[in-house]
């Protein structure tokens, strides 16, 4: 029972879309209704306002850590082993993917995973964070960064935590992660897709 609140507040957590949030507080327009319509930092931050983006990454970020920290703070104490926070995580995840608070329309993750992964171990969620980085500075495309380290999550996962429930968590995630990248993929395919702070072209 405890596990389940763990998991249920981790959701909750997760609903809270900080591209919806900050937006309307800096007056924007809703990120669901321009660009690639995604609720996330990438399309925040075409609308040219940079401390909106920069808050949209680091709320998602924060609410991935602040429910996967409080599992494995004070879990344990309620009995909640590895498998229940392996839960939160893809609670927590999910609740980010499929807003309760907005209308199951939410992100594609990427900010919420490093904050998941970051707070499971520092080196794994600084490691994915190298690899975005990285593959962001070589081809200036935000979904192409988020594909690459989403691959090499899991890899990075069992090199660091083994073979386990954190890992096949992390296993899950980046799968969901990738899938909610479909129009991404396609994009980058047929060579439309935008680089970071680009508008989409025309009938993207
Ligand atoms: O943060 C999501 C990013 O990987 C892609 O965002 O808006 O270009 O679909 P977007």
């Amino acid at each position: 029972m405890p596990t389940l609140v763990f998991i249920v507040a981790a959701y909750l957590i997760g609903s809270l879309s900080f591209a919806v949030i900050v937006s309307k507080s800096f007056g924007l327009a809703d990120p669901r209704s321009f660009g690639s319509k995604n609720p996330g930092a990438t399309n925040v931050l075409r609308t040219g306002k940079k401390l909106a983006a920069v808050l949209t990454l680091l709320g998602d970020a924060a609410k991935g850590w602040l429910a996967v920290f409080l599992a494995l703070r004070f879990g344990a104490g309620y009995g909640v082993g590895e498998a229940g926070v392996a839960a939160v995580v893809l609670a927590v995840f999910l609740g980010h993917v499929y807003p309760l608070f907005f209308g199951f329309h939410g992100g594609k993750g990427v900010a919420t995973a490093l904050g998941i992964l970051l707070a499971l171990n520092v080196w794994l969620g600084l490691a994915v964070l190298a690899t975005w980085l990285l593959a962001a500075y070589m081809w200036r495309t935000s979904s192409l960064s988020a594909l690459i380290a989403a691959c090499f999550a899991p890899l990075y996962g069992y090199a660091i935590l083994g073979l386990g429930y954190y890992t096949l968590a992390i296993v899950l995630l980046s799968l969901l992660l990738l899938w909610r990248h479909k129009s991404n993929i396609q994009n980058l395919l047929s060579g439309k897709e935008t680089r970071i702070g680009n508008k989409p072209q025309a009938g993207d």
